[in-house]
This record gives C-alpha cells, sequence and structure tokens, in this order.
C-alpha cells in the first residue's frame, strides 16, 4: 500500500507586507479566500489523503469556517511566530504517522497551485526524499555585498522557489531535530532546513508553473484577482 500522503497548508502568518490589518490568506480572490483555494487544491487531488491547516494565532475560528467544507481537513492548528516554527507545529500534530508517509508543505498565500505541480511532487518523491518546485527566472540574479555585485550566478542555473515542498516524514522530522537543536538556526523554507542540516540528501526540483504566485504585496493582490477571473478555480 503506498505511504499516506498529508498536504499541510500554512497559513500561520499575518501578512505584514500585504498591509490588510488581517492575515493575507482570508482575503478573497475571485470571490473566495486564498486560503479556501489553496485547501480545495489538495482535498480535490486524489493522492492527498489529509489536509491539515497552520492558521495564524487569534484566526483558528475563521480558519475553522473556511476549512470546514472540506473532507481531507484533519485540524486547524495553531501556528508560531515563525514559518519554521508553524512547520514545528505541523510536525508535532503528525508525531503519530510513520516515517515513510509523505508531507507536502504549502504556502496558503499560493491559492492557484493546481494538480499538475501537485502530481509531479508527488512523482518525484517516489524517488527521492526531498523535494522542491521551481521556475526559470526571468531576471538575472546577483549576489550584492555591500552594495557591490559580488557575483553573478549563470542565470539558467537559477531557480525561484516555489511551494508544495515535499517530503518523506522521517528526513524532514530529522533535519528539524537537528534544526531545533543549532541555536544559530535561521529561518528559512523547508527545503533550506534538508540542506543545511543534511546535505548529503538530494533535493529533487520540478517544474512549477507562473500561476503558482506567492501573494505577498498589494500589486500581487491584483495580479491574483485578474487570474482568478481568468479561470476560476
Ligand atoms: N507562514 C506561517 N507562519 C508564520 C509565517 C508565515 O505559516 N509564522 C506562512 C504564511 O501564512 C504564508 C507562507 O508561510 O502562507 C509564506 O509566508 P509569507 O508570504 O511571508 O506570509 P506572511 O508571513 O503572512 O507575510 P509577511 O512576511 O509579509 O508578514
Ligand atoms: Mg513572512
Amino acid at each position: 500500500m503506498a505511504a499516506r500522503t498529508v498536504a499541510v497548508v500554512l497559513a500561520g502568518g499575518v501578512g505584514e507586507r500585504m498591509g490588510a490589518g488581517r492575515p493575507k490568506q482570508l482575503l478573497e480572490v475571485g470571490g473566495r479566500p486564498m486560503l479556501a483555494h489553496a485547501i480545495a487544491a489538495f482535498d480535490a487531488h486524489p493522492g492527498i489523503a489529509e489536509v491539515l491547516v497552520v492558521m495564524a494565532a487569534g484566526h483558528l475560528r475563521e480558519a475553522g469556517v473556511i476549512a470546514a467544507p472540506f473532507r481531507s481537513v484533519t485540524g486547524v492548528v495553531e501556528g508560531g511566530a515563525t514559518r519554521t516554527a508553524s512547520t514545528v507545529a505541523a510536525l508535532r500534530v503528525l508525531d503519530g504517522h510513520p516515517d515513510d508517509a509523505r508531507v507536502l508543505f504549502h504556502d496558503a498565500a499560493r491559492p492557484f497551485v493546481d494538480a499538475p505541480v501537485i502530481d509531479r511532487v508527488l512523482a518525484a518523491l517516489d524517488g527521492h526524499e526531498a523535494v522542491a518546485v521551481g521556475v526559470p527566472s526571468p531576471d538575472t540574479i546577483v549576489v550584492v555585498e555591500d552594495g557591490v555585485v559580488a557575483s553573478m550566478p549563470p542565470r539558467e542555473t537559477m531557480s525561484r522557489f516555489q511551494t508544495p515542498q515535499g517530503f518523506r516524514l522521517g528526513t524532514i522530522r530529522k533535519a528539524y531535530e537537528l534544526a531545533l537543536a543549532d541555536p544559530a538556526l535561521r529561518a528559512t523554507d523547508d527545503c533550506g532546513i534538508v540542506h543545511r542540516y543534511l546535505p548529503d540528501v538530494p533535493i529533487r526540483v520540478v517544474e512549477g508553473s507562473e500561476r503558482n504566485l506567492k501573494v505577498t504585496q498589494p500589486l500581487d493582490a491584483v495580479v491574483a484577482e485578474h487570474l482568478a477571473t481568468e479561470d476560476p478555480s
């Protein structure tokens, strides 16, 4: 039997850069909250057995109402002060799951994740313990130190990371165990934790989608509304 797959929808942030006065994942695009779009994508996917929502403190009731119609949601739990702490909160809930279970972490602020992207992550998890989603960078990315270009990595080797990021549960658990024991732990994404603390684990990168944008600031909400209207999902 294939290992159980859990999708964790991370909605523990407060959306400071969006400046809406409430968490951005509660804002509507195309007539429903971003959080509902993100949950719906995983709920509808046949490869996902369970969805766990991690919500910002003080907004659990609202998240519960949004999550209620989705049959695969097994819990709405409170997140932490950082994204890392919110991931750790989810891992605690998943304590009872076996090491070979698969877990996908997704930003609730990416409402347009779709089945093909989820398919690619799940397929890659058959052969890898860690999987990321990336899209090519249209811009040249440079490393700037003290206001001066320190290096210019070739553009074709650059990838912009999106979510979901997928892992064997045992692998991401081990990586966080090491990370939490490190007083110098710096917040990064979940693949960053694996890359830093389990450097021998290859992180497979699969193709993301330009539609799978993260709504971070007000301009992104304008783009998101346009995308939602163009193809309501
Ligand atoms: N996130 C989380 N817990 C946190 C911080 C962030 O679960 N303590 C989630 C956010 O809800 C979002 C995703 O991680 O879905 C990506 O984070 P980001 O875009 O930075 O969202 P916010 O932290 O809410 O925004 P800001 O940094 O502008 O405050
Ligand atoms: Mg943030």
